[in-house]
């Protein structure tokens, strides 16, 4: 490859494309399918697509919010939160849960999903998830750009304390990525995997 088989660049003057690579070429991304409870009591549910794993032991996960959202304000309060395996047949739900809603609102109900209750945690689980790991805060960073100046965005880091696997997803001791990624009603597991894993989202 030579520099004129280059599209180049430098993200603060603009992309020059239809739309920002940025997002497609961090691909594929888990999701980061959060709930939380605020101090009063509500709850809430809200995917992440800025959201990883980064430490074995203890094992440390996190997700960036690009404002102070809800998540990150019930989490600031409570110290507490529960991430939930979004899987393609759970995908009409997860997206029912990025819903623009007041505070108040308790996305699990508006989705339709069972909030179930976790065991470290005052904040429940998602029951139709395969997997759920139960959260305590360590960190919550505001970022900020190379010259140090603020930027509008969190990231939320959490200790795992709990962790629930559905046992189907279990095989002869090894847990199986790809079930957990594909499990759907849709046949074709292979195209599955890369919308789970490519989708395309707008915040
Ligand atoms: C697939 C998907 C991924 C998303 N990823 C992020 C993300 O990484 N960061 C973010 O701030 N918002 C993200 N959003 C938007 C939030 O889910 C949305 O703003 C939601 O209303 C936030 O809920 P909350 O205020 O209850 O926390 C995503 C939405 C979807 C559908």
């Amino acid at each position: 490859m030579t520099e004129k088989d280059l599209h180049y660049y430098e993200p603060a003057s603009g992309h020059g494309l239809k739309h920002d690579p940025f997002n497609a070429i961090i691909a594929p991304r888990p999701i980061g399918w959060i709930s939380s409870r605020d101090a009063k009591g509500n709850l809430n549910l809200a995917p992440y697509s800025f959201f990883n794993g980064f430490n074995y032991h203890p094992p440390i996960i996190g997700f960036s919010s690009t404002s102070w959202k809800d998540s990150v304000a019930n989490i600031h309060e409570t110290g507490e939160f529960v991430w939930n395996l979004a899987t393609m047949d759970l995908a009409q739900q997860m997206n029912a849960t990025a819903a623009h809603v007041a505070h108040d609102v308790n996305e699990f109900k508006i989705s339709g999903l069972t909030a179930a209750p976790s065991r470290r945690v005052n904040v429940p689980r998602v029951a139709e998830s395969p997997v759920s790991f139960e959260c305590k805060v360590s960190q919550i960073i505001q970022l900020q750009g190379a010259d140090g100046q603020k930027v509008q965005a969190w990231l939320t880091l959490g200790e795992v304390v709990a962790v629930h696997i559905d046992k189907a997803m279990i095989k002869d001791g090894v847990y199986q990525t790809a079930l957990g990624r594909a499990r759907s009603s849709a046949p074709a597991a292979g195209a599955t995997i890369l919308k789970s894993g490519l989708r395309p989202c707008s915040r």
